[in-house]
């Protein structure tokens, strides 16, 4: 599976869980809706359940007392049933009997309301372990859809930076090819050619020499000599832009010294080099790199900016490398991608590698400065 094929799979599996999930919150918010609104609903019950209950047992006591009262009379007729007649005492005795009857409704009812009392209290707080639950619940789905939706975009954000990547690699190795067929481009219209031409020369010498013209002879030599030098020139500015062997026998700051000389001289131009603080031999790794960076600022300012002076400035302190590499020629946009151009990537890519920064500062007709500056212990 490609990058580009994995990264839709992964979008397309994202959204079907956001939806699931999605779905799911706004299922547990029905849920707890409907156990809200029953609360509600269940509370006011309860409020009327429990006035009715105090209710019946004030009435229930207001019945009470007059059926002792009644009870009361009661015996009190039929005590002296010979004062009282048979229908009064009937009658006395049949109100008793009602009130009463009426009082152990009224208690059995009574009982009844307070069951129900009870079970409303209970189911209330079973509706709110319900809601508080359904609340919990709800904000973990929360937490799951930021999770889905925020970071995941991040892993998506990942796998993209890492297809850059890829594609910067295959890149590199493009111009690692080009450089190559660069170079050997280099050497045979250069100091091959020289050679050549050099081997022509000194046969006409030779034969000059032979004839006996030994002023001619001589003159010819000294254009021999002239095209030795500056064959010599040439494979040296090759073998610096390969790898320039002072950086392994004599350390950064005269090689760099070194380079800025030549380079000067060769492109008529003036750079200027400042190196500051230790002078001690770094870790090989972190004066390629610092060759490296110093060797593709300057040639962007030779090549591009058409500086009348470039300046180098190179602190090596107990805790930083920092270089800062500043033209001033015409400058431009750093934001403009350029397709072709690897230069000022692989100085960053550079800087990376050592965890350090890299500043580019440049505007058309501004000049440039590139700060770079990568952690290191001098011991
Ligand atoms: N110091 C500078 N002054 C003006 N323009 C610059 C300078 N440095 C870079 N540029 C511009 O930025 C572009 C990108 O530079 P970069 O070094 O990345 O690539 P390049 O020099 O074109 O090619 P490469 O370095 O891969 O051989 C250049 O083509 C040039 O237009
Ligand atoms: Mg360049």
């Amino acid at each position: 599976m490609t990058v580009k094929t994995k990264e839709k799979t992964l979008e397309i599996i994202v959204e079907e869980m956001v939806n699931v999930v999605e779905n799911s919150k706004d299922e547990i918010f029905h849920i707890s809706e409907e156990a809200r609104s029953e609360y509600e609903q269940l509370s006011r019950e309860l409020e009327d359940t429990k006035v009715k209950v105090i209710q019946y047992i004030e009435d229930g006591d207001k019945l009470e007392q007059r059926v002792a009262y009644s009870r009361q009379r009661l015996s009190e007729v039929s005590k002296y049933f010979d004062r009282y007649g048979e229908d009064e005492i009937r009658e006395i005795y049949e109100g008793t009997h009602e009130l009463q009857t009426r009082l152990a409704m009224l208690r059995k009812e009574e009982s009844i309301l307070r069951q129900r009392r009870d079970d409303l209290e209970r189911r209330l707080l079973s509706l709110d372990h319900t809601i508080k639950r359904a609340e919990g619940l709800a904000s973990k789905i929360t937490v799951i859809l930021t999770y889905l939706t925020d970071d995941f975009k991040q892993v998506n954000e990942m796998i993209e930076e890492a297809k850059e990547k890829q594609e910067f690699g295959l890149k590199i190795i493009e111009a690692q090819e080009e450089e190559r067929k660069r170079i050997s481009r280099e050497i045979h219209d250069g100091p091959a050619q020289m050679l050549a031409n050099i081997l022509l020369r000194s046969e006409l010498v030779d034969r000059t020499f032979r004839e006996g013209s030994t002023t001619e002879a001589l003159d010819e030599i000294k254009n021999v000599r002239k095209m030795v030098r500056s064959s010599l020139y040439e494979v040296r500015r090759i073998i610096y832009d390969l790898r320039p062997m002072a950086l392994d026998d004599l350390g950064l700051i005269p090689t760099i010294k070194k380079y800025i000389a030549t380079t000067a001289e060769y492109n008529n131009v003036k750079i200027e080099f400042t190196p500051i603080g230790s002078d001690e031999r770094l870790n090989q790794k972190y004066e390629i790199a610092f060759f490296r960076l110093a060797q593709e600022a300057i040639q962007n300012a030779i090549k591009h900016a058409e500086a009348s002076k470039i300046q180098v400035k190179l602190e090596i302190n107990k805790r930083h490398l920092t270089m800062v590499i500043k033209d001033d020629g015409k400058g431009f946009n750093p934001n403009v991608k350029r397709d072709k151009s690897f230069g000022i990537i692989g100085m960053r890519e550079r800087v990376e590698m050592f965890d350090g920064i890299m500043k580019l500062d440049s505007a058309p007709g501004k000049g440039t400065k590139i700060v770079i500056q990568v952690p290191y212990e001098v011991y």
